[in-house]
């Protein structure tokens, strides 16, 4: 059996790995060690052929005895460890969340519905950099796959509404502060009306005792139209990452334009996308729905009825869930060949720890 080394188990996207592993018998196949940057030798999660005692994340003669290791560490981690390892001829897989190592020509971008075989190809021949996608990316390429593997798709622009997870645990909690202040100012003032209640709560998310530590701005009753940094482009980093990540992902061969404005707001672990999409060619609005959902396991298409929106292109209705709802698909008065789509998907679930899990399913079941 190999062994598996897992490090950042404890956060937000290493537990619901965790969970996932768990419901799929992951651990059956292997023998797990968990590691730690602060509680070494402290006890570890028992799991089938589980190492006892917490490893130190930090001590590389650790790390290295591994066959395979998992990090959902986080940036910094990646960047201190991984060129520790590298340079002393650590031959065993290396598994990550974070982008650090996104882009590098070593790595590959891993996203099992679309490019398992890519995967596999890239196991066979030696492959030991395997990296989880940006989210966004992940939805958008399992929603639109059938798009682009017909070679249909000039360009998209993706419009995004994401949730608070996207930012960490600490943001998500901070989210629901916001929310508690919220609801702890509107019990105070039972009788006023909608106006007065309205000025009552501009005024307190821009006071200084709303909770914003985290956000730097108030989430609650307000959205965000920058995530993560700026680039001289004027795109942040989050929007530059939908076009050069998509086209690593499927390998395209000349890049497949894909850009837009990435927008947090108050929703908790799912992320959604307004699309505009150009296509090469007119089509029938039929046939662009039977490639849609017709492409993998994990894509439901949505009817474009209102009650059907409503109900299933929803985060109340898609958190925790594995499909990735497309919904809202009809041509724009823009063209023939313009269509517009709303997609959905759980942040944690494929847009972070399942397609980690499904490299390292791949790699214990070589
Ligand atoms: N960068 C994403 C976000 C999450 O801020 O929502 C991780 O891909």
């Amino acid at each position: 059996m190999k062994k598996v080394g897992f490090i950042g188990w404890r956060g937000m996207v290493g537990s619901v790995l965790m969970e996932r592993m768990k419901e799929e018998s992951d651990f059956t196949l292997m023998e797990s060690y968990f590691f730690s940057t602060s509680q070494t030798g402290a006890l570890a999660p028992k799991t089938p052929n589980s190492h006892d005692k917490l490893l130190s994340a930090l001590d590389p003669r650790e790390l290295m005895k591994m066959d395979v290791l998992v990090s959902c560490q986080g940036g910094e981690y990646t960047q201190e460890i991984y060129p520790q390892l590298k340079k002393e001829g650590w031959p065993g897989i290396w598994i990550d969340a974070a982008s650090t190592l996104r882009m590098k020509d070593e790595s590959v971008i891993v996203l099992d519905p679309v490019n398992r075989s890519h995967i596999r190809e890239a196991l066979t021949s030696g492959g030991k950099t395997f990296v989880g996608g940006n989210c966004t990316v992940s939805l958008l390429l399992i929603a639109l796959h059938g798009l682009f593997r017909e070679n249909l798709v000039e360009w998209v622009s993706s419009m995004t509404y994401q949730a608070a997870s996207g930012a960490g645990a600490k943001n998500m909690l901070e989210l629901l502060d916001q929310m508690k202040a919220v609801g702890s100012t509107f019990d105070q003032h039972p009788a006023l009306g909608a106006l007065e209640l309205e000025a009552r709560m501009t005024s307190l998310m821009n006071g200084p005792s709303f909770p914003k530590e985290n956000f730097g701005h108030p989430l609650a009753l307000n959205l965000l139209p920058w995530i993560d940094s700026e680039l001289p482009s004027g795109q942040s980093k989050e929007e530059w990452k939908a076009q050069v990540e998509a086209n690593k992902i499927l390998r395209s061969k000349t890049t497949i334009p894909i850009d837009g404005t990435c927008v947090r707001v108050g929703a908790l672990r799912c992320h959604s996308q307004g699309l505009t999409i150009k296509l090469k060619k007119s089509a029938h609005l039929s046939s662009v729905e039977e490639i849609i959902q017709s492409a993998n396991s994990w894509v439901q298409f949505v009817p474009n009825t209102k009650a059907d929106s409503l109900a299933k292109l929803t985060p109340a209705a898609v958190s925790g869930k594995l499909h990735v709802p497309i919904g809202r698909v009809r041509p724009m008065t823009l063209g023939d060949q313009y269509f517009n789509a709303f997609t959905i998907g759980d942040q944690l679930l494929w847009g972070a720890a399942e397609p980690l899990r499904c490299v390292l399913r791949m790699v214990l079941e070589e």
